[in-house]
């Protein structure tokens, strides 16, 4: 079971978004997926129990969830959707337990600030100071004609870190988090061209566990 945590403290900067849409994906290749919903505010959880009958399928977990139930299923994804707020030992404890960190980051100064600071929190974090964890940013919201969006790159491009792709903004996602739905659930010809951001998050998760695969 590869572990992911999409986390940023900054509220709104898109985590369930990621989360839910990365998980629909995974289930439509046929993996086994759980979500597992660590906000109070239960984003996630409410999105799959609206999420309709037919579609790939996605598992809930709840933060008291009993990991044997988890483990019973043999998920391939573990895809942990952090609240808001999120720092000091419960980050660390969620950094513990994950292989890999995403990191969304919406293109406004606010999103920008508060990244920075939950950045140099993540990267002061043993597991990651010895290189065990996989940590990428994915930029939130963009619309790439946006000073917003060439003010992204800016603040991205002198972190150490990989930056793997921007999401666009779009009501498709507004939309699909409505009816429980993913991007990947949405027709090729209304949901070709947002589909078209997410390949290097593939990517990059494959290449990474294959490098846990090999240790
Ligand atoms: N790529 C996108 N295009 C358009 N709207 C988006 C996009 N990503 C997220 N949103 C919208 O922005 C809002 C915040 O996104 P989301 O809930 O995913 O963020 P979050 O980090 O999980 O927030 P919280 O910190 O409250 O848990 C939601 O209304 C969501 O539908
Ligand atoms: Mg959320």
């Amino acid at each position: 079971m590869y572990v992911i945590l999409v986390a940023n403290p900054k509220g709104g900067a898109g985590k369930t978004t990621i989360a839910t849409n990365l998980a629909a994906y995974l289930a439509g290749k046929r993996q086994r997926v759980v979500i597992k919903d660590m906000d109070r505010q239960r984003s996630a959880a409410r999105w799959l129990s609206r999420r309709p009958r037919g579609f790939p399928e996605v598992r809930g977990a709840l933060p008291d969830t009993d990991p044997k139930v988890i483990a019973d299923y043999t998920p391939q994804w573990l895809i942990v959707d952090a609240p808001a707020g999120l720092h000091d030992a419960p980050l660390a404890e969620l950094v513990k337990q994950a292989d890999a960190v995403l990191v969304p980051v919406a293109p406004s100064a606010f999103d920008f600030e508060a990244t920075a600071d939950f950045l140099t929190e993540l990267t002061a974090l043993k597991p990651v100071k010895d290189g065990k964890r996989a940590i990428a940013i994915i930029g939130s919201r963009v619309d790439q004609r946006t000073v917003a969006a060439s003010n992204l790159d800016e603040f991205l491009e002198p972190l150490s870190l990989d930056v793997l792709t921007h999401i666009r903004d779009s009501q498709l996602y507004v939309h699909a988090a409505r009816d429980g739905l993913s991007v990947f659930d949405q027709p090729r010809s209304r949901a070709e061209e947002s589909w078209a951001d997410w390949p290097p998050i593939f990517e990059w998760l494959q290449s990474m566990v294959a490098a846990k695969r090999a240790r």
